[in-house]
């Protein structure tokens, strides 16, 4: 019996025969050889059939299998240095698990096909070497964020999805039945983790959040996955700290464990690695609107920034920007106001290099009960769904800080995509709700 191998894992059986599980990526023929290149979802390897090698019959399977055809090869590891990967596969046997039919062939070819053509296929488009590739990349992220923080005593408190209240302005709720009344899908964890930080100290939860967008931009979804730290006694400063501390783990994890993966997205990596230390530059939000006025923008004190803006913002400088103390009345109705200037809010945005806009956002929380129901007023929130969180200033109020971070917003910046469709596997947004 061959051992069945992951292609990732050929290197460590030259000279053996093994089994490999796949499917059929691409066919060359040249005369009495077949060089077929399979894929296992752990790399890719090209074999080498020769005629007179193998059974006719071996030989006219091959001959004729599809793209996309499942198929259980044995054959011997060969090194070499021509081949992609260093090794090659000289095919002895050839088990095909499913052929697909010529007449009815698998729909993406190596051709260039249209974006919607493809996001209609997104279940088979993942199979692509560049799909598969910000595949990895996503999983590394989230992998080193989880890492970031049980590394530094954070405990992981899962916020529900089904929520009573807005966290992030009304306009974007999704509205759900509960039985014999009505929830909405969470907008944000945040919440939750501010009564979490009180039983734990730093806690973050890490999960899907909903936004009803009716914007069609290249940076948003309607359901993307946020991981949300809270830390009580934290300050903005301390929040600021925190974010870029995590966004440099993150890019010099990718760059260490990824490369292979940011290699076939062709990511110019000099400009990540400009990002892998601290500290990230700072900037007020008052320092933000004169330079965006001096470039251009039609911005004016008191405005919140578009996406444009951002963009011309973040073109100034090498490493994320960190843009705080925007005006209060911009911002969430939890914002702490500062002390000597309340008509700001003590939050930031950090803003990514490359034009990739806001990545992280957030703050310290109003801890004061009196200004926090006022401020619940003023926004027109419903009072008794928020009660709960009003106990948190009720019973041992402390100052706390905290932030979100989007990671398809991550994972597009630092895969250097065009649009944050391709970074999540199943992107819902406005107009896409399929596969
Ligand atoms: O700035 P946001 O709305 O902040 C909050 O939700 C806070 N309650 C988080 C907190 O302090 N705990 O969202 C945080 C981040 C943004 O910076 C962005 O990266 C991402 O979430 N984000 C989106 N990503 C994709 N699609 C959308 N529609 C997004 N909206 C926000
Ligand atoms: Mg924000």
């Amino acid at each position: 019996m061959n051992p069945i191998v992951e292609i990732r894992n050929v290197s460590l059986h030259a000279g053996q025969e093994v089994l490999i599980q796949g499917w059929l990526y691409n066919l060359r023929e040249s005369g009495k050889l077949l060089f077929p290149l399979f894929r296992d979802g752990t790399g890719i390897i090209q074999g080498v059939i020769v005629k007179s090698a193998v059974p006719p019959d071996v030989f006219e399977t091959a001959r004729h299998l599809t793209q996309e055809s499942s198929v259980r090869v044995t054959g011997k590891v060969r090194e070499d240095k021509r081949a992609a990967g260093g090794f090659e596969l000289e095919v002895a046997n050839l088990e095909v698990l499913q052929q697909i039919p010529a007449e009815n062939p698998y729909p993406i070819t190596p051709k260039e096909h249209g974006v919607e053509f493809l996001m209609d296929l997104r279940h088979l488009w993942l199979r692509s070497t560049r799909q598969h590739a910000i595949l990895g990349v996503r999983h590394e992220i989230i992998k080193a964020v989880r890492d970031f923080f049980d590394e530094r005593g954070f405990t992981l408190v899962d916020t529900p999805i089904f929520t009573p209240s807005a966290c992030e302005g009304t306009t974007t709720l999704f509205e759900v039945n509960y039985f014999e009344d009505k929830a909405y899908l969470t907008q944000s964890g945040q919440l939750y983790n501010e009564a979490a930080a009180m039983a734990v100290g730093k806690t973050y939860c890490f999960g899907p959040t909903f936004r009803a967008e009716k914007s069609k931009t290249r940076r948003h979804l309607t359901e993307f996955w946020m991981v949300e730290p809270e830390v009580a006694f934290a300050h903005l400063d301390d929040a600021m700290t925190l974010g870029e501390e995590l966004v440099a783990f993150v890019i010099r994890r990718v760059l260490e464990k990824r490369r292979a993966e940011l290699k076939t997205l062709e990511r110019d990596v000099t400009k990540l690695e400009k990002c892998a230390t601290t500290p990230y530059p700072r900037l007020s939000y008052d320092d933000a609107v004169k330079i965006l006025k001096e470039k251009g923008s039609e911005i004016q004190w008191g405005g919140d920034f578009g996406g444009g803006d951002e963009t011309i913002l973040s073109e100034g400088f090498e490493k994320p920007v960190l843009v705080h103390r925007y005006p209060s009345l911009v911002k969430a109705f939890y914002m702490a106001p500062d002390p000597q200037r309340p008509e700001v809010a003590l939050c930031v945005d950090m803003l990514a290099p490359e034009g990739y806009g806001e990545i992280i956002g957030g703050g310290e929380r109003l801890a004061d009960y009196d200004l926090l129901v006022k401020r619940i007023e003023e926004a027109n929130l419903p009072r008794q769904a928020f009660e709960w969180y009003l106990d948190l200033r009720r019973y041992g109020s402390v100052p706390h800080a905290g932030f979100g971070m989007g990671i398809e917003r991550v994972v597009a910046w630092v895969c250097g995509l065009e649009h944050v469709r391709e970074t999540i596997p199943f992107p819902r947004m406005l107009y896409r709700l399929t596969p």
